[in-house]
């Protein structure tokens, strides 16, 4: 069973320049334990999918399942808490708080709940991903690698099925971003999520387990294994 499921997606964005098809009928799945790369050049409608994936936007027309259940026609309430209980997110540029600490920001998003000790999960997923001597660390006194492991240590704060990575190595230099590709290909074995990740980098088609390719709102091909 897929964790997450697109059927026959459209979407279309009214603007300046009247309507944009951005999608033109996608069919998309991912398992658990799979790390699956959409790669296309800019414009080709990847972040789009991306947030159709992380339940942050709706689909003008087709389906969203989510571990089998149909989501497409959730509430905004609903679908905040399907994001917030399962899907992670990493994004190109971190978006960590500048004001917290390193614990601090991998907390942030467990604050809601009072059954867990998140400290301790926090500070066990910061010596996960290797920043254990930086827990107190803020953002500023962190290199753009040690950044980005904070965000994907946040990203699993609530053990979510599902985590989402627009170009998460878009920033780093070269050896960094393979660190990086090795430390999410562990975490996604360690913790049995499907990892789906956006990128114009080639360097990531090593890693992945699944690539689809995307063009002008169109996949492709999807080559497997
Ligand atoms: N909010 C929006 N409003 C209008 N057009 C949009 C919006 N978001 C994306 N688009 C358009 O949809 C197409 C796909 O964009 P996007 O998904 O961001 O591509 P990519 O991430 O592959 O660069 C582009 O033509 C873009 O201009
Ligand atoms: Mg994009």
């Amino acid at each position: 069973m897929s964790v997450i499921e697109l059927s026959d997606i459209v979407k279309r964005y009214q603007s300046g320049e009247g309507l944009i098809e951005a999608l033109k009928g996608i069919d998309f799945r991912a398992e658990r334990g799979e790390m699956v790369t959409v790669i296309g050049p800019s414009g080709s409608g990847k972040s789009t999918m991306l947030n159709l994936i992380g339940l942050l936007d709706t689909p003008t027309e087709g389906s969203v399942r989510l571990d089998d259940r149909d989501v497409t026609d959730f509430s905004v309430d609903e679908l905040t808490e399907e994001r917030r209980t399962g899907i992670g997110f990493v994004f190109q540029d971190y978006h960590l708080l500048p004001m917290l600490t390193a614990t601090e920001n991998v907390e942030l998003p467990s604050m809601w709940d009072t059954s867990v000790d998140r400290r301790d999960r926090a500070v066990d997923l910061l010596g996960r991903v290797g920043l254990g001597d930086r827990l107190d660390h803020t953002p500023g006194e962190l290199s753009g690698g040690q950044k980005q492991r904070v965000a994907i240590a946040r990203s699993l704060i609530n053990e979510p099925d599902i985590l989402l990575a627009d170009e998460p190595t878009g920033n780093l230099d070269q050896d960094t971003g393979e660190t990086i590709l090795e430390e999410l290909i562990r975490l996604k074995e360690d913790e049995n999520v499907a990892i789906v990740a956006v990128t114009h980098d080639d360097q990531m088609l090593d890693y992945t387990d699944t690539t689809v390719r995307i063009i002008d709102g169109v996949i492709q091909e999807v080559t497997r294994g």
